[in-house]
């Protein structure tokens, strides 16, 4: 995903830009580039590849003299990495610079009416026609320019821009992707989010969709479409500087990892007052959350994969209709949604373009929405009816482990709370899984500090061509997000598997040394479980099972064996994925992977 950052101020905005790049570049990207106003004119400055060449290409930033400054690294979308697709994007005489994060779906008629009023592209890309539109309606007042081109423009996105005769100000604003502005003293910033900015300040104004932004050195004003000012208050952000940093790990990923027991902690905590289960956030009476026909989870990747948990747990407990999609699904099935369910949205970033249009879409039929988000005012959500944050702090790593262990807390949590209003978790029962849940973060631990064992596994499967994840139940859940985890950090084809579908088709590929992960937590599937990993073997498969305290038929049948201490089956999940998330990581760092960030993926994928 593309990144923004922007300066107005007393240093050289070259030196800010090139740093709050730095710190975007775990959103992924493939090109970089920045323009300076310089006193007199604006000077451009792009390159293709990684920071460092832009870097290179303007010393440290010294060839970009100036106060004024727009940055961007770019995620291509539209148009391969190259020079002249990455941005900034400029109008014939410079006199207008933009960047911009997301899409603009009409830029193909546009860039037809430009070309033939005679502008001239050098690039593919959508975003060049901002500049040119811009161009065309400029005549001295930047806003009432800005506000006719976003009469035209179609699609998300957050820009950046500034103009030469207008030196004092950076303009910003967005439409359903991420644009803070950061407050400073005698200077301001604009980022695509807090970490490009956060050793600067802590307070930040979230600009809420089509919100002209006009930032001067002193004070920042705030534009309707009506040009109306708008009052904006700002808030100050709560994360150490230290948590967007390495703290001397060698990967976000392993630092983040190792955060799991906090981040449970931290979510769960304040939700358990007095022995009692308390989401605040969640405004609905015990009648009203008894009165839910149905709820509806939708979510990409890894918080679909909680999603798929979260399924068995409310079923099993809230004996309650639960229908779990992938957002980009979701939308276009047409789903049978009644005003009374609830919809509730799953996403780390809070940006995820398809989760964010699932939710619209189920807003407009009348549904509650509820999200569970881990980035504080995110889009989806300040769109949300009710927001239950998941507390994990910033996660830079692509690849979600921490973020993940937290939204399996929430999710729990929120089971618990509609199993009980609808009168089947009381007393003991619920007494003994609160005990339980609050011991989930001494036993992340526990299996985090005694990695060696998948440490000698995942040495021995860097060169692996395909890798297999099974389960039953909650358990197929958990391989689901195994097997995710290898594969974008590893680049190694891994499958997740119904463990009792195996026989329909998929056993075929087994071969001689093929490596399945056999996750086996649910006591009442065990001994089916145990069938397919001698099924497997049978064919010439290594097996590790990730299974229980007191499998020993288990760890007998299997060439590896980690063993997770005693949990409620429901919360398995929240100990089974430590190893393997252990497994993808040391197998991505013995393969010389970037792991934290993985060729083509992006940390929050805010196009569709
Ligand atoms: C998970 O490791 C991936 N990075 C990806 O699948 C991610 O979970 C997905 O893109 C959803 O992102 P979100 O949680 O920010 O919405």
């Amino acid at each position: 995903m593309c990144g923004i950052i922007g300066y107005i101020g007393k240093n050289k905005a070259a030196t800010v830009l090139l740093d709050g790049l730095e710190r975007l570049e775990y959103r992924g990207y493939d090109s970089a580039g920045m323009a300076v106003y310089d006193g007199e004119k604006i000077n451009l400055a792009k390159a293709a590849g990684r920071l460092n060449v832009l870097y290179n290409l303007t010393r440290g930033g010294e060839t970009l003299p100036g106060g004024l400054g727009i940055g961007h690294t770019r995620w291509a979308t539209h148009g391969g990495p190259n020079t002249d697709n990455a941005h900034p994007h400029v109008n014939r005489d410079r006199s207008i610079a933009v960047v911009m994060n997301g899409i603009i779906e009409n830029y193909l008629p546009l860039r037809k009416r430009l070309i033939a009023r005679g502008y001239e592209f050098v690039s593919e890309t959508d975003t060049e026609v901002l500049p040119h539109l811009l161009d065309h309606y400029y005549s001295g007042d930047p806003r009432k320019a800005i506000i006719r081109m976003l009469h035209r423009i179609e699609g998300s996105f957050a820009l950046g821009i500034i103009f030469k005769d207008h030196p004092d100000t950076l303009y910003a604003v967005r439409k359903n992707c991420p644009l803070i502005v950061g407050i400073g003293e005698g200077e301001n910033f604009i980022a695509s989010d807090v970490t490009a900015i956060l050793r600067h300040t802590r307070k930040v104004v979230y600009v809420d969709n089509m919100e002209i932004a006009e930032i001067r050195t002193d004070r920042v004003d705030y534009y309707s479409m009506d040009e109306e000012v708008l009052e904006k208050t700002p808030t100050t952000v709560d994360w150490d500087v230290s948590a967007a940093e390495k703290g001397g790990y060698e990967h976000f990923m392993l630092k983040e990892m190792m955060e799991q027991p906090k981040v449970v902690r931290d979510t769960l905590s304040p939700r358990l007052q007095n022995g009692r289960i308390v989401i605040e956030e969640l405004k609905m009476t015990e009648e009203e959350l008894a009165a839910v026909n149905k709820v509806f989870i939708v979510a990409c990747g890894s918080a679909y994969h909680t999603g798929v948990v979260a399924k068995y747990i409310f079923e099993n407990l809230a004996r309650m209709p639960v229908e779990v999609d992938l957002a980009s699904e979701f939308r276009y099935r047409d789903p049978l949604l009644k005003h009374d369910d609830l919809v509730v949205v799953i996403s780390q970033s809070g940006e995820t373009a398809d989760t964010l249009e699932a939710l619209k879409m189920a807003k407009e039929v009348g549904c509650k929405i509820l999200a569970i988000v881990n980035v504080v005012g995110s889009s989806i959500a300040r769109e949300a009816d009710f927001v239950m944050y998941t507390w994990a702090g910033p996660e830079i790593a692509v690849a979600t482990t921490k973020a993940y262990s937290a939204q399996l807390i929430a999710l729990y949590l929120l089971a618990m709370k509609f199993a009980g209003a609808r009168g089947f978790l009381h007393g003991r029962k619920y007494k003994a899984m609160i005990d339980e849940m609050t011991k989930l973060p001494e036993q992340i631990e526990m299996l985090l500090n005694n990695r060696e064992e998948i440490q000698r596994i995942a040495s021995r499967y860097i060169a692996a061509r395909d890798v297999f994840f099974i389960g039953r139940g909650i358990d197929y859940a958990i391989s689901l997000e195994g097997s995710l985890k290898l594969k974008e950090i590893s680049y190694i084809h891994s499958e997740a598997y119904a463990a009792g579908e195996l026989k329909h088709g998929t056993i075929s590929l087994v071969e001689e040394g093929t490596l399945f992960a056999a996750v086996a937590t649910q006591p009442a599937l065990k001994d089916k479980m145990l069938s397919n990993i001698k099924e497997v073997k049978a064919r010439g498969a290594v097996v590790l099972a990730v299974t229980t305290m007191g499998s020993s038929e288990i760890e007998n049948a299997a060439d590896y064996t980690v063993t997770l201490p005693e949990t409620n089956p429901l919360f398995a999940d929240s100990l089974a994925i430590i190893p393997l998330q252990m497994l993808a990581y040391y197998i991505a760092v013995g393969r010389g992977c970037d792991v934290d960030k993985p060729r083509n993926l992006a940390k929050s994928v805010t196009v569709e």
